[in-house]
Order: C-alpha cells, then sequence, then structure tokens
C-alpha cells in the first residue's frame, strides 16, 4: 500500500498554516486518513534543526551550511514520520518540503540548482511529492502579514530581491510540471482562497482515494 504526498509551499505570509488545517480537516471529514507535518521540522530533531535555521543570529550561516541543515532535517523527518506515514497508506500533508529548498536556498540564496538536485536524490531517493499546492501571493502582500506576526525569523529578515525570487522559482518550477502543481491565489480574503481550495477537493479526494 502506499499513501499520497500532498506539500504546500509559497512565500511568506501566504497563510499556508491557515489553509493547511482547513484542507486537513475537509479531507479528514470525507473519512480520509492525514497525517499534518512541516518542514523544516516535523519530528524532535527536525525541529531542534529548526530552531537553528530560523533563529536569528550574530554569527552569519554560510549557505551551504543553511542548505545541508534543511536536508539534514528533511532526512530525519523522511526515516521518522513521511516514508512510514505513506507505507501505511496515509495521506501526508507537509507544510513545505523540497520545492521551498529550490525557492529559498537556489533561488534566495543564490545556490546552483545542480547541487540541490544531488542532495534531493541523496536523502529522498525517487520520493518527490505527489502534487503540491503553491499559495502565491504579491510579495509585498506576504510580507505586510509576516511583520504584522510580530518578531521576524532570519528568512523573514530577508530583503525584496530575496523574496522575489523565491516567489519567481516557485512559478517557475509550477510552469515546468504542470501536472504536478495547483496554483491559489492567496492574496485573496481567506474565505476565497478556502473556496479556491474546495474547488480543488473533488480531485483530491479522488487521487486519496486513488
Ligand atoms: P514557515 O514554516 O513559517 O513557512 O517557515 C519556514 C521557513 O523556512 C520559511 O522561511 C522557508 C524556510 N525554508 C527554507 O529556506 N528551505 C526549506 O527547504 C524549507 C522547508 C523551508
Amino acid at each position: 500500500m502506499s499513501g499520497l504526498f500532498i506539500t504546500l509551499e509559497g512565500p511568506e505570509g501566504a497563510g499556508k498554516s491557515t489553509n493547511r488545517d482547513y484542507l486537513a480537516e475537509r479531507l479528514r471529514e470525507q473519512g480520509i486518513d492525514v497525517l499534518l507535518t512541516r518542514e523544516p521540522g516535523g519530528t524532535p530533531l527536525a525541529e531542534r534543526i529548526r530552531e537553528l535555521l530560523l533563529t536569528p543570529s550574530s554569527e552569519v550561516m554560510a549557505a551551504d551550511t543553511e542548505l545541508l541543515l534543511v536536508f539534514a532535517a528533511r532526512a530525519q523527518h523522511l526515516a521518522e514520520v513521511i516514508r512510514p506515514a505513506l507505507a501505511r497508506g496515509s495521506v501526508v500533508l507537509c507544510d513545505r518540503f523540497t520545492d521551498a529548498t529550490y525557492a529559498y536556498q537556489g533561488g534566495g540564496r543564490g545556490l546552483s540548482t545542480a547541487r540541490i538536485e544531488q542532495l534531493e536524490s541523496f536523502v529522498q531517493g525517487s520520493l518527490r511529492p505527489d502534487l503540491t499546492l503553491v499559495f502565491d501571493l504579491p510579495i509585498e502582500v506576504g510580507l505586510a502579514r509576516a511583520a504584522a506576526r510580530g518578531r521576524l525569523d532570519r528568512f523573514e529578515q530577508e530583503g525584496r530581491s530575496f523574496f522575489d525570487a523565491v516567489r519567481k522559482t516557485y512559478l517557475e518550477r509550477a510552469a515546468l510540471a504542470p501536472q504536478r502543481y495547483r496554483i491559489l491565489d492567496a492574496g485573496q480574503s481567506l474565505a476565497a482562497v478556502q473556496a479556491s481550495l474546495d474547488a480543488l477537493l473533488p480531485e483530491l479526494v479522488g487521487r486519496c482515494r486513488g
């Protein structure tokens, strides 16, 4: 038996967490076994790595260190949570995954796609998400929402050009593999975004049961 691996992506302030919870609830209402998790994180060790990644520090983190930490957390998450859940036949709904590495470490930090692909194959083997929902919105809207939430984490402190590259990378990746990605307009009201998720639900439920 093999489950379904769905990931949620997008720039800062896209309302992913709220929409993730909403989507999990709608799927569970249909009797689908959903495991909700996030990256970086999802296990105690990976959550400790998340702290290292997100906490601002006076020591500048080298881009390669950041990349390796992201994949170290992912290796633990895959071994402990994601692979066992998929093997049980669960639907795994993961808030960010390797598309975020291409967007943030690749687009944002300028690391090469080839380097990220190497680590992706090393850590994941052939495992890739079955479906990726990209919550897209204008950078200034997302950053204003993130700022309104309070203290900014290490990524949120980056500048406009970093986030322009993040958003551009997500949209480019989605355009290259339209069968895997669905883009949602997250700049709308929450009710409108949830209506878009409702519209996607029959397809999602079909694939979850597939
Ligand atoms: P979030 O869970 O609140 O979206 O925060 C996670 C942050 O980590 C976000 O700024 C994106 C960043 N991140 C990366 O830079 N690379 C990655 O591979 C992942 C999963 C997240």
